[in-house]
């Protein structure tokens, strides 16, 4: 294996950056998670799970080469049993590799939760890291199954993203750099809710409500494309005219699996709808001008030009901003709000507030 080679194996098994002992271990959870030709069981750090909390699932423990079981699936695994693994100097427990997801998930979003005392163990790179995994993994569940049920967790997913933003605006950077090389789909859609927010943020919306409508719109614009053919969306090479228009009309689709679901807000709904409108009229579904367009689907559209532009996709290599800002620049402006841009590049270059 080269070294590029293996960097980038590191970054898709590492989401976590923090150097803490929690980063750490989770990294090494991720790792073995990830390893698809094994049936080992794998480790799990006893550190990172809370008593009392952990699923279903049998704890494994390794004497030698064999493991015995610890935890039945149904036993309880509280205090007392961490204490009692700890005192016979084990820091680790295995669990069943068809475990594996369900743990994740676990970690994903119980850990990242503040549950009292417990979680200043938890660095807050960890703590984000774990937030920015698991909006990933809901993404990935809307996409295959746009529910109101998952529509409603990703909200919860995005109210997260805003209150952490509006308590602690740096947050964002940190964010939006983790490079977990997740499916282009699910890596973008987080990314355009992400810059939704710093743009909403930046440009004085400051109801958490309205800050959560911009990063739900985010993470749904794309939603339509689930009814796009597979054979289209996982082209290639360039559509045809023909496969161009059925891709055009994923916006509208979008729209439409989600205008009758109560959770959502209009201006949420329209936001995914109007997300390929351009002010001179040359946009789609419906070619509207300027003030026919909300700021709120403004702010989607340069969210999404320039995430679609600084993300790795199967036939491009991810942009750096500044040269996402030049290209926008010399061709894109007439699909963008000047003033949008501005702000956008503001965000970039350190201004948040
Ligand atoms: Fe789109
Ligand atoms: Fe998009």
């Amino acid at each position: 294996m080269s070294a590029a080679e293996k960097i980038e194996k590191e970054e898709k098994t590492n989401p976590f950056i923090g150097e803490d002992a929690v980063s750490k271990s989770l990294n090494e959870f991720y790792q073995e998670l990830a390893i698809t030709d094994s049936h080992d069981p794998i480790a799990l750090k006893i550190h990172l799970v809370r008593p009392d909390t952990v699923p279903a699932v049998s704890f494994l423990v390794k004497r030698g080469k064999r493991y015995r079981t610890f935890r039945d699936s149904q036993e309880t695994f509280g205090a007392f049993e961490i204490q009692s693994l700890l005192d016979a100097g084990i820091d680790r427990v295995f669990i069943q590799r068809k475990d594996g997801p369900l743990i994740r998930k676990y970690l994903e979003t119980f850990l990242a939760q503040n549950t009292g005392g417990s979680s200043s163990q938890i660095s807050v790179d960890a703590k984000i890291s774990l937030m920015r995994a698991n909006a990933v993994t809901i993404t990935e569940e809307l996409f295959q199954d746009p529910s109101p049920e998952n529509i409603r967790k990703g909200m919860k997913v995005v109210s997260g993203f805003v209150n952490v933003l509006v308590r602690d605006p740096k947050a964002f950077y940190h964010l939006i750099r983790l490079s977990s090389h997740d499916h282009y789909t699910y890596q973008h859609s987080v990314g355009v809710g992400l810059n939704a927010i710093a743009l909403g943020k930046k440009l004085r919306i400051t109801t958490e409500e309205e800050l959560a409508d911009l990063g739900i719109a985010g993470l749904l614009h794309d939603i339509g494309k689930t009814k796009v053919k597979p054979e289209i969306i996982n082209k290639p090479g360039p559509l045809d005219p023909e496969e161009w228009g059925e891709m055009k009309q994923h916006s509208l689709w979008g729209y439409e699996l989600l205008k009758d679901n109560r959770d959502l807000t209009q201006r949420a709904k329209l936001g995914v709808l109007h997300h390929h409108e351009e002010g001179g009229g040359g946009g789609y579904p419906h070619g509207l001008i300027d003030n026919q367009i909300s700021v709120f689907a403004k702010i989607i559209t340069i969210a999404d030009i320039f995430n679609a532009l600084t993300t790795d996709r199967t036939y491009s290599k991810a942009k750096t901003p500044f040269e996402a800002f030049k290209l926008m620049q010399s061709v894109m402006m007439h699909k963008l709000d000047k003033q949008l841009f501005a702000e956008l590049v503001m965000i970039y270059g350190g201004k948040l507030e």
